[in-house]
């Protein structure tokens, strides 16, 4: 990437307290732990407290993430929130953030790339840095699925979770950081997993909440099959961008939504399953969160060093995908 490296300075997450377990749904929906275990890889997820919304599960994430980066909401220019889950349409939660942070010279915005939210955020922000326009950006994927699913639908419930997940980016040593993004979209596609009403096309009315319309609606075999494609397709781009190929991959980063998904993602890039962080199971799909979430883990678990490559990739509502490939600039302490 042309201009001053960008990297990430810090990260932090938070999951809720209260844990749903797949017995928990058996006796909410019809399904069962070993349908799900085998069909996604899924054994609990995190829900979020009534009196919690995005902006408070991303608020302890960024102040994680500052913490770690030894930064202060001071010395933050710009703050992107990547939601699906605001806490209401707008002001944006990167606003709300703002605010209870105290970031008080920020510039802040919500971005909806789905799932992809937190990669998008990273690619984008991280040129705002690299052209020398803004210092250190925080980027934040926050969701609060839980109010947007029907809890009566089995096709959708039992995937997702809620969480947070928050990285400080800023400059680093020359040749490390950000090597390459690619983002993509096929909008065709954008039917196939949606929230139909509430926005200027179908306005809240009695009817869109009788039949509702409120909630995540999702073909899943459809999305599956454009996960399957692009996963491997976007970590292959960004390689080539790079100047790399999938044999430098030190750390897979994958959005955490299937264990199969993940499997036929690794499989195209012939990585073995040490070099794949994995998560999904204790987490589900957080949407924007998951990647995030996944990043902060490998780095407690002691398993990002100076040099490796480390690819974050996801797909999501949109359609849309994405990947960054990024060589990390220091060996991070495990935790754990
Ligand atoms: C949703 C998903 C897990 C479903 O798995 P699948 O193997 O495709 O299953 P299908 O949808 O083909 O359904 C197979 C059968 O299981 C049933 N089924 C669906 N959900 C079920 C559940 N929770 N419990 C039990 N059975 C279920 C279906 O009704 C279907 O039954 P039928 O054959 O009698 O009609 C999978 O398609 C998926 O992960 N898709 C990607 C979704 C995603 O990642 N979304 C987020 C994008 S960011």
């Amino acid at each position: 990437m042309a201009g001053i490296s960008v990297g990430f300075l810090g990260m932090g997450y938070y999951v809720p307290e209260k844990v749903l377990t797949n017995f928990d749904l058996e006796k909410m929906v019809d399904t069962s732990n070993e349908w799900i275990v085998e069909r996604t890889g899924i054994r609990e997820r995190h829900i979020a407290a009534p009196d919690q919304a995005t902006s408070d599960l991303g608020l302890i994430a960024a102040q994680r993430a500052l913490e770690d980066a030894h930064l202060s909401a001071d010395d933050i220019d710009l703050i992107v929130v990547a939601s699906e889950s605001p806490d209401m349409k707008f002001p944006s939660v990167a606003c709300m953030l703002q605010d209870k942070l105290n970031a008080s010279h920020a510039a802040a915005f919500d971005l909806g790339a789905g799932c992809t939210g937190f990669v998008y955020a990273c690619g984008i922000a991280s040129q705002t840095i690299a052209s020398g326009l803004y210092k250190h950006v925080l980027v934040v994927g926050a969701e609060t699925l839980s109010r947007i699913l029907n809890w009566q639908d089995r096709n959708t419930c039992i995937i997702f979770g809620d969480g947070a997940g928050a990285a400080v980016l800023g400059p680093v040593e020359d040749g490390y950081g950000i090597l390459s993004v690619d983002l993509g979209a096929k909008g065709a596609g954008g039917k196939f997993l949606s929230m139909p009403a509430g926005g200027s096309r179908r306005p809240a009315t009695h009817e869109t909440v009788d039949n509702k319309e409120h909630f995540i609606h999702m073909n899943g075999s459809e999305v599956f099959k454009f996960a399957v494609r692009v996963m491997g397709h976007s970590t292959l781009n960004g390689l080539k961008k790079a100047g790399l190929t999938k044999k430098d991959i030190g750390l897979l980063v994958p959005h955490q939504a299937n264990i199969r998904i993940i499997a036929s993602a690794a499989k195209r890039l012939s990585l073995p399953e040490d070099k794949i962080m994995v998560n999904l199971d204790k987490y589900a799909n957080t949407s924007a969160a998951s990647v995030p979430i996944a990043l902060c883990q490998a780095r407690d678990q002691g398993r990002l060093y100076k040099g490796e490559n480390v690819v974050m990739v996801g797909f999501g509502a949109g359609l849309t995908y994405g990947s960054l490939v990024v060589k990390w600039h220091k060996t991070e302490e495990a935790k754990v």
